[in-house]
């Protein structure tokens, strides 16, 4: 049977955390006085916590100094974190524990390809961990999406060539990363905002049966 290296970003495609990193910069947008609402919110999924804020305060015309801004990452990082602790494998969005067993069961190499410093014990809190045959993190990259380095690298941990990468996406950005890779790019959420996306689902549910197997045939435009 073919292959192909099947890459997942974590936050908001592997399990419901996106809610809790919206919440979180909300708060600290509100701190600065700074209007932030679910529109915004959509431009930062994908995005580093470093560059999220240098965002944030941009579009609130606001400049802080060095101390502040570090400050204000530590306290919206310990925020988000507290939220984290509450998260169970319940927390899996719906699908994804099935579709992952199922690649595993086919012998499909699977990575984890996500932008977040905390990706690692957040996948051993959700018992997921070892599901994975490589992790790509906030931590082993220096470029963010829609920069395709984290999913480059993910493909080479892999030993996989790009063109044979399925990347799932829920932000614009992780879009953008796979396309630019020249990666199979699904996307997870609203078609209206994932259009740049080869396919679009609301979630792994939605998927047909046969899907895998269709993945497996999928070529890139
Ligand atoms: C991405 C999220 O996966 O990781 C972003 O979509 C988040 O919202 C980014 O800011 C960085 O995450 P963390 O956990 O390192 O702050
Ligand atoms: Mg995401």
């Amino acid at each position: 049977m073919s292959k192909k290296a099947f890459i997942f970003d974590l936050d908001g495609v592997v399990v419901d955390t996106a809610k809790f990193h919206f919440v979180a910069w909300q708060r600290l947008a509100a701190s600065l006085d700074i209007n932030f609402t679910e529109v915004e919110n959509e431009q930062l999924k994908g995005v580093s916590r470093v560059r999220s804020l240098e965002k944030i305060l941009a579009w609130g015309g606001k400049t802080i100094d060095a101390a502040t801004f570090d400050s204000k990452l530590i306290e919206k990082n310990q925020e988000y974190l507290e939220m984290v602790e509450t998260l169970t494998q319940t927390d899996i969005l719906p699908g994804v524990h099935e579709f992952l067993l199922r690649l595993r069961s086919s012998g499909q190499p699977i990575a984890l390809g996500s932008a977040s410093k905390n990706a690692r014990p957040i996948l051993k809190k959700l018992g997921i961990y070892d599901l994975f045959d490589a992790i790509v993190d906030g931590t082993d990259v220096t470029k963010a999406k829609p920069d395709p380095e984290v999913f480059i690298k993910a493909c080479q941990l892999l030993d996989m060539p790009a063109q044979n990468a399925i990347v799932f996406e829920d932000s614009i950005a992780g879009v953008q990363a796979a396309n630019n890779a020249g990666m199979i790019s699904i996307g997870l959420g609203d078609p209206e905002n994932l259009k740049e996306a080869d396919a679009v689902f609301s979630s792994f549910t939605e998927m047909p049966a046969d899907y895998q197997e269709q993945l497996l045939k999928k070529v890139k435009k």
